[in-house]
């Protein structure tokens, strides 16, 4: 074999390896101990749905958290400050104005509200957004769609 043809077959294997190294480590990627409480305790009776559309402070999910424990799910004592703490970091409080209902039950259908809390733009960028959105089928209809985007623009606008 010409050198040139080995060395591509190196780089090759190479990059083959480096591949599935990388493939395996996100199979292997765990989720945080928070999180995994919550698959093991608090999806047995329902989906996420329930935890989805809230939007709480410390004080609010463990409270919400007691009570489900009265409803019988299962938790060691050690692990509710760590499901709370996760909760709380995931689906913390949101700014109390209309619009908030719509993102908790509307927002939600497809993805988490992850990239909602992060995401500051102007009107316009989030008009472009809600476009997007009802482009991939959120069912917004024209009233929400006003609310959802006052509430967006005047809460996660620009600092
Ligand atoms: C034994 C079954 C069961 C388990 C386990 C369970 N839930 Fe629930 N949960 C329910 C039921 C039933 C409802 C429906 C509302 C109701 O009846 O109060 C509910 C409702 C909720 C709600 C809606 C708000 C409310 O108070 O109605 C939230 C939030 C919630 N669950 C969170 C959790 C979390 C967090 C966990 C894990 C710690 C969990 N659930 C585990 C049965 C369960
Ligand atoms: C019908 C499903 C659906 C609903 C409902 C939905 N989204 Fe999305 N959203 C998506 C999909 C799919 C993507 C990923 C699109 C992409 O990355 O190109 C996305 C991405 C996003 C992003 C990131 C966009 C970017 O370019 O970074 C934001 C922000 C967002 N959605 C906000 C919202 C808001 C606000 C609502 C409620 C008004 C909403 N979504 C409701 C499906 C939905």
């Amino acid at each position: 074999m010409p050198p040139v043809a080995s060395r591509a077959a190196i780089l090759l294997v190479a990059a083959v390896v480096i591949a599935s190294a990388s493939a395996r480590g996100q199979e292997n990627a765990k989720p945080e101990p928070g999180e995994q409480i919550l698959n093991r305790a608090c999806l047995t009776c329902h989906n996420h749905r329930p935890v989805d559309t809230q939007a709480l402070d410390e004080d609010g999910w463990a409270k919400v958290v007691k009570a489900e424990i009265a409803k019988g799910a299962e938790l060691k004592s050690d692990d509710v400050p760590v499901l709370v703490d996760y909760l709380y970091r995931h689906h913390g409080p949101l700014p109390d104005s209309p619009g908030k209902e719509v993102v908790l039950n509307i927002c939600t259908q497809c993805h988490d509200l992850a990239r909602v809390r992060r995401t500051r733009l102007t009107a316009e960028g989030w008009a472009e957004i809600l476009d997007a959105m009802l482009n991939e089928g959120a069912p917004l209809n024209q009233q929400d769609f006003a609310t959802v985007l006052r509430y967006l623009a005047r809460n996660f606008r620009p600092q």
